[in-house]
């Protein structure tokens, strides 16, 4: 017989199953260079079935097509500044009208500054939508600097590794795929600094930002290991142990 933690468990996981409906959170993950917030968002998305919108990654597939925003987006990327605001509004605007109707969305990089944020707010409204969480990751620039410079990323699924503290199996390939791993051309120590600048110059302020808004804002120490990290988001949500 259940008792009532059993209860309590298959009740969570029937909303995580029942997808989109009653829990379609559209949630941002906000966070320094580094946090986790790539990470964080691909374990939630296993776990809710929610879409991922991932505004470097839109950028970095855009350069590797050579669009016209690849080749605009590149210089800024490369140096760790921000992509022109408006180049950045017209891509979420384009990507918001392939989601399907219903479906949970996790925002990972965008909004960036209180110009997009704003702009975000006016494009969520004609879809009769708002942002109802914002996940801020936290940890110190130490912990930041370790992340970033062992991380190797998977081109093909995107998925997320560190030589050091989260290994693939087999060295320099994506356990999924088995694609080679890239290191990012913004990961060396002088740009990421300038990465962290401009966050907490131009991304930080967004935190007051929603603190004054109608979402939700959950801060989220992400010191410990991913698994952990997942756990804490999770039972901030609401969505599942
Ligand atoms: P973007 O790709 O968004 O980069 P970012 O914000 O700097 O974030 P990162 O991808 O570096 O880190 P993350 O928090 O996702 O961490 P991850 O999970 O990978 O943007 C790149 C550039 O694009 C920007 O600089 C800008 O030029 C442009 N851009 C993008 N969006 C824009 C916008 N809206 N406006 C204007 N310009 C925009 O983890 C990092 C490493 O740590 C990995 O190796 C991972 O394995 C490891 N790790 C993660 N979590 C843990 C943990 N808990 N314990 C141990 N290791 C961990």
């Amino acid at each position: 017989e259940e008792g009532p933690r059993e209860n309590a468990r298959s009740v969570s996981l029937r909303i995580i199953r029942g997808r989109g409906e009653g829990l379609a959170m559209y949630l941002i993950l906000l966070g320094p260079p580094g946090v986790g917030k790539g990470t964080q968002g691909v374990l939630l998305a296993d776990a809710t079935g929610w879409e991922r919108v991932v505004t470097g990654d839109l950028l970095r597939t855009a350069k590797d097509a050579g669009t016209p925003l690849g080749t605009q987006a590149q210089q800024y990327m490369t140096a760790g500044n921000l992509v022109p605001d408006h180049l950045i509004i017209k891509m979420v605007e384009e990507k918001l009208s392939t989601l399907s109707a219903g479906t949970g969305v996790i925002f990972d990089g965008f909004p960036r500054t209180e110009a997009q944020a704003s702009a975000f707010a006016m494009m969520l409204e004609a879809l009769g939508r708002t942002i109802d969480t914002v996940v801020v990751l936290e940890a110190d620039d130490e912990v930041l600097s370790k992340r970033i410079s062992g991380r190797r990323s998977c081109p093909s699924c995107g998925a997320v590794y560190n030589t050091v503290l989260a290994p693939p199996k087999k060295d320099g390939v994506c356990d999924v795929d088995g694609t080679p791993l890239f290191h990012r051309a913004d990961d060396h120590a002088d740009t990421v600094q300038n990465r962290l600048n401009v966050y907490r110059r131009e991304t930080e302020p967004l935190i007051e930002y929603y603190d004054g808004s109608k979402a939700v804002v959950h801060r989220v120490p992400s010191q410990e290991g991913p698994d952990e990290v997942q756990s804490k988001v999770r039972e901030a949500l609401g969505v599942g142990e």
